[in-house]
């Protein structure tokens, strides 16, 4: 009889890298393809924990934890010592995970023939070259901010940026000549407000331009239409976007947090367009000052909303500020701590995202052809900001005051602005309808798709 084929799926550890994998994992597994998901240690014990439904395909997809090396928060907080750790320690682990599935028998020995792994995590492409086993790398952000990645090398050679990623020269930058220049505020691993984040999230992505020779197939989440120049730009890229979570994957598709779902009843009690979505991914981090602002920004409003306030988004004590803000609030504002975002943004009464422009939440507002307000906080999200204002025309920007702050009166003024253009709207649609149509029978991503997984069973 001949053996199932098995694949090795392994994730970057953060929020906006488990879902789309786990994403492209149910695709995968749809085609009788046995999958396993590895994630480091920490990260798989929040989403067990967080998504209980999960059990129940561990039938198709089976789910592993490997140590990262590092043992407490505290530990994990400082970006270069987790990275650093990461490469050092994971890459053996998963040598071993991949050698314990050859040597067992039973049910276990379908050997893994292939190897997908997120462009933050390339190491575990040249563990699988060393192991011939074949492999993919996944691209977790947009197009357009992976080619500045794998141009790295390039733009240190060309003095634009120094060798940790700080920009030389403001002017644009030109990567070739069928592809837009980029600002240099667009560098995708800008950490405006914390250097030293921005020092190991280029080393990690210098390292993904080093690993990109060990893959020659670049899966990436986004679609042909919406950035054709920047995929010609990168060998190997494949568009298998935009991915979406079935009905069936809504209850389970990798949030670390538990969903609250009160809030699609909420939804449910307004008129179609009226409901202002406010949700800044999993990482976003106000002042108090800046959260006030939001807030009396959305209160004054006085539309609809409903606000993702996770319990660390702030780094200050603002809880007796909230009971206030929510006593005030009460008839037209809903606060959850961790919405199930793709569910909010397809329910018809939402009318527009006020959006951190991660990728994932770039792409799940496009796909439902919903208004963006763009306020972003580090690396790929400004040039998502650029992509969606200056280029697809999707959204709005909002802006800081002279003190970096945004005021409330530009979320007053933004919102109504967005709300208000027809313009917007229409290219939403048009946006809206390409993405629906790269994933429909004939589509280009699905095609796509469909012919990496016919490699993979081959
Ligand atoms: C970060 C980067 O910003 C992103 O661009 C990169 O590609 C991945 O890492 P993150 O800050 O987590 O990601 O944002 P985003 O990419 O938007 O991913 C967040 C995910 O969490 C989305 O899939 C969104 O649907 C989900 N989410 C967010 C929820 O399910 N509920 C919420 O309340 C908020």
């Amino acid at each position: 009889m001949a053996k199932l084929k098995h694949v090795l799926v392994i994730s970057f550890p953060a929020q906006g890298h488990v879902i789309p994998l786990l994403k492209l994992s149910h695709c995968i597994a749809d085609h009788g393809v046995k999958v396993t998901f590895v994630n480091a240690e920490f990260i798989h014990a929040q989403v067990m924990a967080a998504n209980p439904g999960l059990d129940n395909e561990s039938h198709r997809i089976k789910f592993v934890a490997i140590p990262d090396g590092l043992i407490s928060y505290e530990e994990r907080k400082d970006p270069i010592k987790m990275l650093d750790s990461m490469s050092r320690v994971m890459p053996g682990h998963l040598q071993e995970l991949i050698e314990k599935v050859k040597q067992s028998n039973g049910i276990e020995d379908e050997q893994i023939s292939f190897l997908i792994a997120d462009v933050m995590v390339g190491w575990a492409l040249e563990v699988a070259e060393r192991m011939g086993i074949q492999r993919a790398t996944f691209c977790a952000p947009s197009v357009s901010g992976v080619v500045l990645a794998l141009h790295i090398p390039k733009l240190i050679e060309g003095g634009v940026i120094d060798n940790n990623g700080f920009v030389l020269k403001n002017d644009l930058i030109r990567i070739s000549k069928d592809l837009r220049s980029y600002k240099s505020s667009d560098l995708v691993w800008s950490c405006p407000e914390d250097p030293a984040t921005q020092k190991a999230i280029f080393k990690c992505l210098s390292s993904a331009a080093h690993y990109s020779k060990f893959s020659n197939l670049v899966l990436c989440n986004s679609f042909h239409e919406l950035e054709a120049s920047a995929f010609s730009a990168i060998p190997g890229a494949l568009a298998i976007g935009p991915l979406i979570a079935s009905a069936q994957l809504f209850q389970c598709r990798g949030s670390l947090r538990k969903e609250d779902s009160t809030c699609l009843n909420w939804l449910d009690q307004h008129p179609a367009l009226s409901v202002i979505y406010v949700a800044f991914g999993s990482t976003t981090v106000f002042g108090p000052e800046q959260f006030y602002e939001i807030a009396y920004g959305l209160e004054q409003a006085t539309q609809p909303f409903l606000w993702v306030i996770r319990p660390d988004i702030t780094d200050g004590a603002v809880s007796e500020f909230l009971d206030g803000f929510l006593q005030r609030v009460r008839n037209y504002g809903k606060v959850v701590q961790w919405a199930p975002q793709e569910e909010v943004l397809a329910h018809p009464s939402v009318a527009c995202f006020f959006t951190h422009c991660g990728w994932n939440s770039t792409l799940e507002g496009l796909s439902n052809g919903v208004p963006l307000l763009c306020r972003p906080y580090f690396t790929d999200q400004f040039l998502n900001k650029s992509l969606i204002c200056d280029v697809w025309k999707v959204g709005l920007g909002v802006d800081s005051d002279e003190n970096g702050l945004i005021s409330r009166h530009e979320v007053r003024e933004k919102v109504s602005a967005v709300l208000g253009s027809d313009e917007i709207r229409a290219n939403c649609l048009r946006v809206k309808e390409m993405a629906r149509k790269s994933i429909s029978e004939g589509g280009s991503s699905l095609k796509n798709l469909q012919s990496f997984i016919e490699l993979v069973k081959a």
